[in-house]
């Protein structure tokens, strides 16, 4: 089975959204910054999940910018208004964010490219999810303008696969043992598990010039807590069905994880950007 792990209509969803912008917005917004996000800049957010990076994005870019959000589901990249409507399925302004927001349904490597050329495309935590990948990144290269940037950020989870790295006990190896579990279920659905090393060598690869990376690596933050309670909540059902984890062992993990006994670790999230020669 390929696909999308998480569906995006639900709840957990937006709850695992908030912990991307708790654990990762800085981040991104200090990358893009250092590229020069400036007023009047066109922006792509590819795969966008949630509203942060798309409302600040809007806010730099100002009224004569412009920024298209595009995702398979777009329940929550379009704000409140299309979570109430069950997800919008066409393309449409987003009001609450300025008529410099578009927000599309639109798939990275099936769909063709959206037409104009962008100043920049950023993807954080897409490509990983995507069988297609090499063909989504074609896409994503080939709209950026001449001179422009592209950002992308993908996790690589088989460089630091563990969710408990000190682990002194049960409640570490139960961690783990879900934590490797959910690697599982992703593999099957085509994640590329160790994508995010790959992303300077396929950026050069794509032709891009003053290509760069680096990683930052989350530990024993409170977002990490949050993101593992999101997660197991939505894909409990298919650790269970798949016979990884009991319903008793997911109910006694996430006490554990509740109880701020254990300080859980992300994958490395690995940021490699470059520019479209001029
Ligand atoms: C892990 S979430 C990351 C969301 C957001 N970029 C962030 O960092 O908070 C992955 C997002 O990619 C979207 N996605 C998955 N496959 C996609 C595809 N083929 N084309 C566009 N978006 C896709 C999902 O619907 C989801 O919103």
């Amino acid at each position: 089975m390929t696909g999308y792990l998480f569906p995006n209509r639900s709840s957990a969803a937006a709850e695992r959204f908030a912990a991307f912008t708790e654990l990762f917005d800085p981040s991104t917004f200090a990358h893009i910054d250092a590229l020069g996000l400036a007023p009047g800049w066109r922006c792509w957010e590819v795969g966008a999940g949630g509203t942060s990076v798309v409302q600040w994005l809007a806010g730099r870019v100002g009224p004569g910018g412009h920024v298209l959000a595009t995702d398979i589901d777009v329940t929550w990249a379009g704000g409140a208004a299309a979570a109430e409507a069950g997800g919008a399925a066409a393309a449409r302004d987003d009001a609450d964010a300025g008529s410099q927001v578009e927000v599309r349904v639109h798939d990275a490597a099936l769909d063709p490219p959206p037409e104009g050329e962008f100043d920049l495309v950023h993807a954080r935590l897409v490509l990983v999810h995507v069988p297609e990948r090499e063909k989504a990144l074609a896409n994503m290269v080939g709209a950026v303008r001449p001179g422009g940037w592209i950002l992308v950020e993908d996790a690589d989870p088989a460089l630091q696969p563990l969710s408990v790295l000190d682990v002194r006990g049960p409640e570490g190896e139960l961690a783990n043992k879900l934590r490797s579990g959910f690697r599982e279920l992703m593999a099957g659905r085509g994640v590329d598990l160790a994508y995010g090393r790959t992303l300077p060598r396929l950026l050069r690869q794509s032709g891009l010039l003053d290509v760069r990376a680096d990683a930052a690596f989350p530990l024993a933050h409170p977002a990490c807590a949050r993101l593992e309670r999101a997660t197991i909540a939505l894909i409990a059902d298919q650790l269970t069905g798949n016979g990884i984890a009991t319903e008793e062992e997911i109910e006694r993990h996430l006490g554990n994880v509740a109880a701020g006994r254990l300080d859980l670790a992300q994958p490395p999230m690995i940021a490699a950007w470059g520019r479209r020669p001029s």
